[in-house]
């Protein structure tokens, strides 16, 4: 049982996103766990998840899944908080031999630690900001908290265009934002509920103010996931040293030439494994 658990210690970490900006999240989960290896696929083919349909987001996610778990993995990161908002309890169940943890929870249990006043402004895309399911892990964690919830479609677009600051993006900020915070009681935080929107962090400081508190889930995730690999004796051994095997469904040359602005790291197309979108016959 020991050697068991052991030997599933040195398996990878499966990290899964719509795309390249769940790479904000496995920023984070390297800086935290250096030694544990990672696989991150990022869905090119399909993104955005964020404007399609429960149902399609599901199916997608289970088949994202299904290939990084025959890929041998000891547990998998939904860094898509799409995908965590609309596929989580349906990934759990049916991969009930791994641990799976959404980046929801976390997000939400960052900005109620971090609210003051209890109200939290949540940024998403359309379909997590439809789901609720921010507005209701916020509720479940703090239940006098005041949550009003905007999809921010465009800030994708512009996260994955590399236009993160200057007056565009800012008057496009202005035109999500104002109206929730140009109130007599506005939020004091605002919740960054996308994978893309780190990356923004400078741009919406700027819009909305220096007192209101920027959170995103990427460190309480994290912290998250260590946790319950400790617990689960699933970290690996600390003489590995880390490392990530990069797979996009499509565009390897782009999926390298936007991570630059997520990552710590320069990749090249050749860096990145290009894998077949439908995963599995359906
Ligand atoms: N990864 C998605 C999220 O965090 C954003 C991009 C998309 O819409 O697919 O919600």
């Amino acid at each position: 049982m020991i050697n068991n658990s052991r030997s599933r210690a040195t398996l990878p970490i499966g990290v899964f996103d719509s795309g390249i900006g769940g790479l904000t999240v496995l920023r984070a989960l390297r800086t935290h766990m250096p030694n544990e290896q990672f696989i991150y696929l990022g869905d090119t083919a399909r993104l955005p998840y964020g404007s399609k349909s429960p149902k399609t987001i599901q199916q997608y996610a289970i088949q994202a899944a299904t290939f990084l778990v025959n890929r041998g993995i000891k547990c998998l990161v939904v860094a898509c908080n799409t995908a965590s908002a609309v596929a989580l309890p349906l990934l759990q169940q049916q991969f009930q031999s791994i641990p799976v943890i959404g980046v929801v929870k976390p997000g939400a249990a960052a900005g109620c630690e971090t609210s003051i006043t209890g109200k939290i402004a949540v940024i998403a895309t359309e379909s997590t900001v439809q789901g609720g399911a921010y507005q209701q892990a916020i509720k479940q964690i703090r239940n006098d908290a005041y949550v009003v919830a905007r999809a921010c479609p465009l800030f994708v677009a512009l996260a994955e265009e590399g236009w993160t600051t200057g007056p565009i993006v800012e008057e496009i900020a202005h035109r999500y934002l104002d109206d929730l915070f140009a109130t007599s009681d506005p939020p004091d935080t605002l919740l960054l509920g996308c994978t893309h929107f780190p990356v923004l962090r400078q741009s919406l400081r700027n819009v909305v103010g220096e007192s209101i508190h920027l959170v995103d889930s990427a460190q309480t995730t994290a912290s998250a996931l260590q946790k319950l690999l400790d617990s689960a004796q699933l970290i690996t051994p600390s003489v590995i040293v880390g490392s990530t095997v990069f797979m996009a469904t499509d565009g390897a040359e782009r999926f390298a030439r936007v991570a630059a602005h997520f990552l710590d790291q320069h990749l090249s197309g050749a860096d990145v494994e290009l894998v077949e979108p439908t995963f599995v016959k359906q």
